[in-house]
């Protein structure tokens, strides 16, 4: 593919993929899924899928890029030509989760920039205005949020058209690191603040009460947003990934990162509910605006501190966005490129001009078409639980049929093996791709859609 080269070192691979994988899912997401689905319980369930499926997949797809050297559609169709049907749609499907998953990533990471635009300027109080009334006026104020929505898709055409490897390396390699220094400095002292310990126990007391179909099929989705599961982002880093490098040793330390992050921010986020609101079961149930409602009021405690903390943990996580964003665009980008040999700078203004429009849609979903909700939630947490709850359980599924029963496993064994060294954890992969992942997602597929009606 143009413009992209082999990882360089040990860390470059598993700091871009670590870079792809912590993002909103880890920060935005996962706290207020972790509020609304009952706490502990909803941590047990997640951490449970990231080490069973989330590591076999994850480990499969890098390897699938590896072995095949190409983007997410034709990997499929190589690997499954016996099957070209099931593996067209396979590839397709990815195509169609990034796409959609970037048409509303980005008009969350313009709420983003707002946010930090706002602490640099010194107007940070006015976000605590209300306790978080501010939030819901300002997504629906029309033209402001959609402007910054356009401003981050020009930055990223411009960065992705042209060689992104080496400057994505740099980034990730200071903001990873960056980023958890920083959450854990305010979560620290958020859990010092009374109520806090509270927000703590909610997180990791679990209460079997609060157990659902809902909170499994929740915290499927989450596994598989915030590995990219089945969106083919990690078939297409994998094409950069030497030979030389262990996919499973990496595939471990994105994991642990991964999770960190999203560990530390709900550790930031849920006592401050806590905190401020005694831990009300209505905030905590607030959804997608929980972290922008919740923030600014810690942050606004402390003073000019607080300014400085929130322009940082702002500006963090709009990169932690970027390098997620550039990822996402790049899976469509790679099979333009070597289906329609477009060039690069074509490819990204193609891939960018259709999921610009498609944030427009997003974005209208909170100001003029307000009144369009699907069950009752607008546009954006409705394409969010499509493509996390269905489309990406759907497209892992269909990977593990794929590459468990249509096609030789042992290919991708054997590129475990590549670098020379044994793949440890071979028979508890070959069975979860083969047996436990496939059951497992179409239990929970079925049985919540069963849920629904009964
Ligand atoms: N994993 C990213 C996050 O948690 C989202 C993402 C999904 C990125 C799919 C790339 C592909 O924010």
């Amino acid at each position: 593919m143009a413009g992209l080269n082999q990882f360089t070192g040990k860390l470059g691979f598993i700091l871009v993929a670590a870079g792809a994988a912590i993002g909103l899912g880890n920060i935005w997401r996962f706290p207020y899924l972790v509020a609304e689905y009952g706490g502990g319980i909803f941590v047990l369930i997640y951490i449970l899928f990231i080490i069973t499926f989330g590591f076999a997949i994850v480990a499969a797809e890098t390897a699938i890029g590896r072995k095949t050297g190409k983007g997410s559609l034709d990997a499929f169709l190589s690997l499954g030509s016996k099957y070209p049907v099931f593996a067209k749609i396979t590839g397709l499907l990815t195509l169609v989760i990034s796409i959609l998953i970037t048409s509303y990533y980005t008009v969350i990471a313009g709420w983003i920039v707002k946010y930090g635009v706002s602490y640099i300027s010194g107007a940070g109080e006015l976000l605590a205005a209300d306790g978080g009334a501010f939030f819901t006026s300002y997504i629906g104020s029309g033209i402001e949020p959609i402007l910054w929505t356009l401003g981050i898709f020009a930055v990223v055409a411009v960065i992705l058209s042209f060689s992104i490897q080496k400057g994505l390396q740099r980034v990730c390699v200071i903001l990873v690191p960056a980023l958890i220094v920083c959450m854990a400095v305010l979560a620290v002292y958020i859990l010092t603040m009374p109520g806090g310990i509270d927000g703590l126990l909610y997180c990791f007391v679990p209460d079997f009460s609060k157990f659902s179909v809902g909170t499994v099929l929740a915290a499927l989705g989450q596994t598989f947003f915030t590995l990219c599961i089945g969106s083919g982002a990690y078939i297409t880093y994998g094409i950069y990934l030497s030979k030389k490098q262990s996919i499973e040793k990496s595939v471990h330390s994105i994991e642990i990162c991964d999770t960190v992050v999203a560990l530390l921010a709900m550790l930031l986020v849920i006592p401050i509910v806590f905190a401020f609101s005694g831990g009300s079961p209505e905030i905590l149930g607030s959804g997608p605006g929980l972290l922008f409602e919740q923030i600014p009021q810690a942050l606004a405690t402390l003073g000019g501190g607080g300014t400085i903390l929130g322009a940082v943990f702002f500006l963090i996580l709009f990169i932690a966005a970027l390098t997620s964003l550039f990822v996402l665009i790049e899976v469509p980008v790679a099979v333009l490129i070597s289906r329609l040999h477009l060039r690069r700078v074509t490819a990204v203004m193609i891939v960018s001009t259709i999921t610009a429009l498609l944030s427009l849609v997003v974005n209208f979903g909170y100001s003029i078409w307000k009144d369009f909700t699907i069950f009752g939630n607008p546009i954006l947490d409705s394409l969010d639980m499509l493509v996390s709850n269905i489309l990406m359980p759907i497209s892992a599924l269909f990977c593990c049929i794929l590459i468990g029963w249509m096609m030789d496993i042992r290919v991708i064994t054997d590129e475990m093996e590549e670098n020379g060294q044994k793949f440890r954890w071979k028979k508890f992969f070959v069975i979860m791709i083969k047996y436990v992942a496939p059951v497992c997602i179409l239990a929970i597929m079925i049985s919540s859609v069963v849920d629904m009606f009964i």
